[in-house]
């Protein structure tokens, strides 16, 4: 028997940074600080993104290319896994993404590649509270979903691999 498994997908969208809470003008803030600190000699798009813990602190993380492409690794995925390893028992509150391009302008929120995002659903899916995730460009729209859940439907999770809690 046939039938249809469907996910809805809700995010909020703002038209200037200023309509933000303070709290995420912050965040972003951070975010575009750290855009400095991106390597992308190739693609010439630098990313960075701001991840706030819990307890308060903030990490931070930028693209970071390589002459071997796919050796290098995500803005969203440094600053993630960075907070994994200084912070392990600390939930995430909030993650803002944005970027900046050598050819131009970028005006369209920036949203975390897929890889990106089946690392965020696990760690949102290992702690108590959903994952906000603040996306954009360098200036223009700024895109809010209220969980990782929202961008990734029918991600990879399976009983069947092994783990140990
Ligand atoms: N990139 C990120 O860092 N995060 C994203 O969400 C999308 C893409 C990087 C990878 C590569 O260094 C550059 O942006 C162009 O794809």
């Amino acid at each position: 028997m046939k039938k249809t498994i469907s996910h809805t997908s809700e995010i909020q969208s703002y038209d200037s940074l200023n309509e933000l809470s303070l709290e995420f003008q912050d965040l972003v803030s951070q975010a575009k600080l750290a855009l400095k600190s991106s390597y992308a000699p190739y693609s010439g798009f630098s990313v960075a993104s701001a991840v706030l813990l819990k307890n308060g602190k903030v990490i931070l993380g930028s693209n970071q290319e390589n002459i071997a492409y796919p050796s290098g690794l995500c803005a969203e995925r440094v600053a993630l896994f960075s907070a994994g390893t200084n912070f392990p028992e600390v939930e995430i509150e909030t993650i803002a993404i944005v970027a900046k391009s050598k050819h131009g302008n970028v005006t369209d929120p920036v949203t975390p590649c897929g890889a990106c995002r089946q690392v965020m659903i696990e760690i949102e899916s290992n702690q108590s509270k959903p994952i906000t995730v603040i996306m954009m460009g360098n200036e223009g729209t700024v895109w809010v979903s209220q969980s990782v859940n929202n961008l990734i439907p029918f991600y990879f999770s399976s009983p069947h691999v092994g783990r140990d809690s």
